[in-house]
Order: C-alpha cells, then sequence, then structure tokens
C-alpha cells in the first residue's frame, strides 16, 4: 500500500459515495439507501444500491459491489491508486509523497515496472507494424480481412525479423537484465539474449483495466508452434484473465461468447459482436468462469467445431453452471470457428446462430450419443439410462419437464421410455453428481476447499450481521483460524473494530488493492442472513459453523506441527472443542 490507512480513510471521508456515485448514475432515495440503474451490467431495473451508512455501493443484480474507491476502480478503469489520486483531487487533499512499506512496495513496484516494460513493448510491436520491415504483418492483417480501425482498437503488432530488436531497445531504455528476466520476452542463453517473438504478428493481451501483461505471436507461413504465448510472470496469471474481456465488460450486451482463438475474438468485435473473449492459450479454467460471472449470467461457447473443440467444451460447461452461469452452445458447422464462420456467411448469419444456440443440456446429451452404438439395444438403453440420470440432477420437478421433453424431441428418446426411467432411477438416487467431473483425489480436495472456505465466509457474515456473536466466540476463534488469506485479513480487521465497536466495512474493503478482492469482502458485507430462524436455530448454526472453522484450523496445525509437545496441545483443544456450546440467550 503506497498510502497510510488513515490517509486512505480521510479521503474516503471527504468524498461520500452518494455524492461521487451520483455524478455518474441517477440514484433514487429509498429509505436509508439509494437505488438506479447498474453501470455494470445491462439491466431494466435497478439493483445497483448505494447506502450511505455502509459508504458502500453493491449491485443485488451482479453482486459488484465495493467502496467508493472500488467504484471509480471499476467505472474509470483505474488502479486503486489511481482511484485515490482522483479523490484527493476532488476533495483537496493533496498526497504526500509515496510513502515505503517495505516487501509489499517492493512486490508493487515490480509488478508497476514489469507493466511499463509490456507497454513499451507493444508499443514496439505496433511500430514495427507500421514501418517498411512491418509489410509482411500488414499483409497478413489485410489478408485476414481486418481493417486499420480494429487492428488499433486491439493494439496489434508484429515482432520484426531480427532476434534482438526488442531487447536492444528496452536495454536503450536503461532497464536491467535482471527485470528483464522476469518479463518472459527472453531467453537468456549461453551469456546471450533473444527475444522470444520475432517474425509474428502480435497479440497483446491484457487485463480488465486495459493493462498490458503478456503477448501472444502467430507465426508467418508455417513455422511451429503456430501461436506463442509468454510464459506466466508476476504479471500474468493465464487462469485468472480472458482475452478481450477489457472490452467485452463494457459491451452492454446480456451475454458473453468464449471462443477459443485470438483471432476468432477480433474477427467477432470487428462484426459487432463486441462481447467475445478467449482464454489464453491453455484450457478455460473455473478461475475463469468466476471471473465471467462478474460481469454476465449467460455464456454463449463457440468452440471450434473439431473433436478438441468439443471436449474443450464438454470441459467448460460443468464449470460454468458451478458458477450458476446459463450456458448455451452455438453450431457453426460447417465452418471450424467463428473468424472463418464470419468471413463466409457473414454477421447477420452469426446472430442467427447465437439465437438458435442449443442449451447446455441438449449439446452435452448430444455429444454423449457419440459414446454409444445406437444399433445395439443394450447400448441404445444405457444411454438413455445416462440421460435419465442427469435429468435428476435438476432439483426442480418444472425445469426437469422442460428438459426432459426438449431432449427427448432433440435426441430421439422417446418420451414415455425416459419418463419411466427417471421416476424408476429416483427412486435409488443420491443425489451425489457423478458424471459432473471425473472422479479423482484432487477433486476431493477441492471440493474439501470449498466447504472450509464457505463456512469461514459464513462465520465473517454472521458476526457482521450481528456483533452479539463476536461477544461470544471472540475467546474460540481468532484471526489465525481462518486459513483463506482473504478472509484471515477481513478477520484481523473485523475483530479490530468490533473490538472498538466501530464497524467500518468501506475501510476494510480499502484494505484490499485488487477489484475482485474488493467485491468479495463487499460480498461479505451485503448477504443477509435468514431472519426467520428463531434463537434456538440460530444458535446451532453458529456452533455448527465455528466448529467446522476451528476444527480445520486445529487440523492445519496438527499437520504442520514439528514436534510432540505442541501436537499434544492441538490435541487437548480439539476435546476441547468437540465439547463446546456456544449459548446466545
Ligand atoms: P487454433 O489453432 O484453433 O487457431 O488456435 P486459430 O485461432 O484458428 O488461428 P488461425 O485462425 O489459424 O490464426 C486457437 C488458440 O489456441 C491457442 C491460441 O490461443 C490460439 O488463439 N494456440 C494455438 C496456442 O496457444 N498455440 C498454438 O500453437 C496453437
Ligand atoms: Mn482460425
Amino acid at each position: 500500500m503506497f498510502y497510510s490507512d488513515e490517509l486512505i480513510e480521510d479521503i474516503q471521508n471527504k468524498n461520500d459515495i452518494v455524492d461521487v456515485v451520483s455524478e455518474y448514475v441517477k440514484l433514487n432515495k429509498k429509505g436509508g439507501t439509494y437505488f438506479g440503474l447498474c453501470p455494470f451490467h445491462n439491466e431494466k431495473t435497478g439493483s445497483f444500491s448505494v447506502s450511505p451508512n455502509k459508504q458502500m455501493f453493491y449491485c443485488f443484480g451482479c453482486g459488484v459491489g465495493g467502496s467508493v474507491y472500488t467504484f471509480l476502480m471499476k467505472y474509470e478503469n483505474a488502479t486503486f491508486q489511481e482511484a485515490i489520486k482522483m479523490l484527493a483531487d476532488r476533495a483537496g487533499v493533496s498526497l504526500p509523497e509515496v510513502e515505503l512499506s517495505g516487501e509489499d512496495k517492493k512486490k508493487r513496484e515490480l509488478k508497476n515496472t514489469l507493466l511499463d516494460i509490456n507497454k513499451l513493448a507493444a508499443k514496439f510491436y505496433v511500430y514495427q507494424l507500421r514501418n517498411e520491415s512491418g509489410e509482411i504483418g500488414r499483409k497478413y492483417f489485410a489478408n485476414r480481412n481486418l481493417s486499420e480501425e480494429t487492428i488499433t482498437k486491439f493494439g496489434l503488432g508484429y515482432s520484426g525479423k531480427y532476434a534482438d530488436a526488442l531487447y536492444m531497445y528496452l536495454k536503450k531504455q536503461g532497464y536491467s537484465d535482471d527485470i528483464l528476466k522476469e518479463t518472459g520476452l527472453f531467453t537468456f542463453k549461453d551469456a546471450k539474449v533473444y527475444d522470444k517473438f520475432f517474425n509474428r504478428v502480435m497479440f497483446p493481451i491484457m487485463d480488465i483495466n486495459s493493462k498490458v501483461i503478456g503477448f501472444g505471436g502467430r507465426v508467418m507461413g508455417d513455422g511451429e508452434p503456430k501461436y506463442l504465448n509468454s510464459p506466466e510472470t508476476k504479471v500474468f496469471d493465464k487462469s485468472r484473465n480472458l482475452y478481450g474481456l477489457n472490452q467485452a465488460r463494457s459491451s452492454r450486451k446480456p451475454n458473453i461468447i468464449i471462443c477459443e482463438g485470438y483471432m476468432d475474438v477480433i474477427a467477432l468485435h470487428q462484426a459487432g459482436f463486441n462481447n467475445a473473449v478467449a482464454s489464453l492459450g491453455t484450457a478455460f479454467t473455473s478461475g475463469q468462469a468466476s471471473l465471467l460471472k462478474r460481469y454476465t449470467k449467460e455464456v454463449l461457447l463457440t468452440y471450434d467445431s473439431d473433436g478438441a473443440g468439443v471436449k474443450a467444451a464438454l470441459r467448460a460447461i460443468p464449470m460454468l453452471k458451478s458458477v450458476g452461469m446459463t450456458v448455451r452452445v452455438i453450431n457453426m458447422r460447417p465452418y471450424k470457428d467463428p473468424d472463418e464462420f464470419i468471413k463466409n456467411l457473414g454477421a447477420d448469419e452469426f446472430q442467427k446462430r447465437i439465437d438458435d444456440a442449443e442449451n447446455y443440456f441438449i449439446y452435452e446429451a448430444n455429444a454423449l450419443k457419440n459414446n454409444y452404438d445406437m444399433h445395439n439395444p443394450q447400448q441404445t438403453n444405457d444411454y438413455y439410462n445416462e440421460i435419465a440420470k442427469r435429468l435428476l440432477e435438476f432439483d426442480d420437478e418444472i425445469e426437469r419437464t422442460v428438459y426432459m421433453e426438449s431432449v427427448s424431441r432433440e435426441c430421439m428418446i422417446p418420451l414415455d421410455i425416459l419418463k419411466k426411467l427417471v421416476a424408476r432411477l429416483a427412486l435409488t438416487y443420491t443425489g451425489e453428481k457423478e458424471y459432473v467431473q471425473p472422479k479423482s483425489g484432487n477433486n476431493k480436495k477441492n471440493e474439501k476447499d470449498d466447504g472450509v472456505k464457505k463456512s469461514q465466509r459464513l462465520l465473517l457474515t454472521w458476526l457482521i450481521d450481528d456483533s452479539l456473536i463476536y461477544s461470544k466466540i471472540k475467546n474460540i476463534i481468532s484471526e489465525d483460524d481462518f486459513t483463506t488469506p482473504l478472509y484471515k485479513e477481513v478477520a484481523r480487521q473485523l475483530f479490530e473494530q468490533l473490538e472498538e465497536n466501530r464497524l467500518n466495512p468501506a475501510k476494510i474493503i480499502n484494505h484490499f488493492e485488487n477489484e475482485e478482492e474488493q467485491n468479495e469482502v463487499a460480498k461479505l458485507f451485503n448477504t443477509t442472513l435468514d431472519s426467520e430462524m428463531d434463537i434456538k436455530e440460530k444458535e446451532k448454526a453458529i456452533n455448527d459453523i465455528v466448529l467446522k472453522v476451528k476444527k480445520n484450523s486445529l487440523d492445519n496445525l496438527s499437520r504442520n506441527a514439528s514436534d510432540i509437545e505442541t501436537l499434544q496441545k492441538i490435541i487437548i483443544e480439539q476435546k476441547n472443542i468437540s465439547n463446546m456450546h456456544i449459548s446466545l440467550g
């Protein structure tokens, strides 16, 4: 953190969130809260709320929320530092020269330097594309029907024929080898340094705030690999970014299109589908699913129509479903990818394919059919059974019926047979989602992690919702029992504030520098717990949750304990908590 907590709080106090947000969004007062249309997703009814008491905003539609700083970061695509500057200016507060705080500041500086270098590299590649030697690249883009405007919009470039041009350029700017090593743009070998990218057209990869975090480069001609991507670096996390999301996030479309390649994203944007994104030369990840969840409720998959594309789609669907997204799949046949489709049939036809996109369930059911020989009665029967099993995953009766009817129609399964199978299977159904992901030790571990994380989150929500609870558990739970780093930090500050009887949500939010973390913290402060619970039920819930959190924390300690004495202490504590009872009466 560059600035002290006090200063950040002071600037915040001088910028009332209602005033600041009102400069961007029309707000209406309802009770003690203000409401308006959410500027971060497309909506017709106002689910966007601003609370003067909490000095927070929160959208009940898309789940985005935070302090006045978060609002500016999101709306203005600003970093935390920049948001602080804006609000300091707005309130006439002068900022001190950057304050040091050891390790953190070093890390941040390194990141900033890497971002600076990436920006310079991107400019360098753009320059190479524009000068004489860039003719190959310019021709290539022209061949692929990219307009001048599109090339500029995506910052496309060319890396030139010489294998050390970028290196020489950056050395001239005064960067050391040590820092250049961290960029992932160079190969250091036998006292020589080479540019990783040469003779490739270049695609700068940006994070949601449009900062260049890495590159993809496409070979000219038939070399291998066809696409070369920057390795992960301190600023480039492939599993938490998506190509094109910096633009797609403000597309104001009701959904986001996921495709496979950089060129697909670009072709789609150029054709008016400015809501397209792609993963970064790796398979789609659950981190990307939760990132997308912040911007949309529906995803359209346009993976390649080949075997690998179908496989990739089948992998992505459960991840998207598990974060609560609606998923449909676009059929691009007879073309391979969106780029080729649009080149041949144009944007209007693609729009039709979007309108006709198949529900994920039907898509999966059809894909599954290929695993069975439909001329063989036994296999046909197995297939029907598999579909029936999947139908049982829908808890909602109406939803299940709708899917049953459509899958019967689309996959030609007689409806009466399907109904019977579902009814029969329902008798022995355990509710275990067997098919969603292959069973492996790893997945079990993730599930367990999710459960632990959830109980820690719930405990924080309870503490925020009802400060009485804090006094009941403060001798049992400490910040160290929160094994999820983000929650540990929230707990630390929350306990401090509760101790002083001075709850200040915005201050806790402001302790986190990135938007995603700020959102997650904001969510904690906007989750309403079930008010219908009577005291007995509440007591039971609290006891369960505290026990879970404490048990996990002690298990962790005992796993890491290095001597007998510590271990014995832990065992005693473990015994104690199993007898613990928190009484709310
Ligand atoms: P494809 O091989 O499907 O190519 O790669 P494409 O998008 O149709 O490319 P063009 O049209 O021939 O230019 C899709 C994506 O997979 C990753 C890249 O992110 C690419 O955009 N990829 C592909 C790699 O990372 N490395 C490769 O060698 C190939
Ligand atoms: Mn292609």
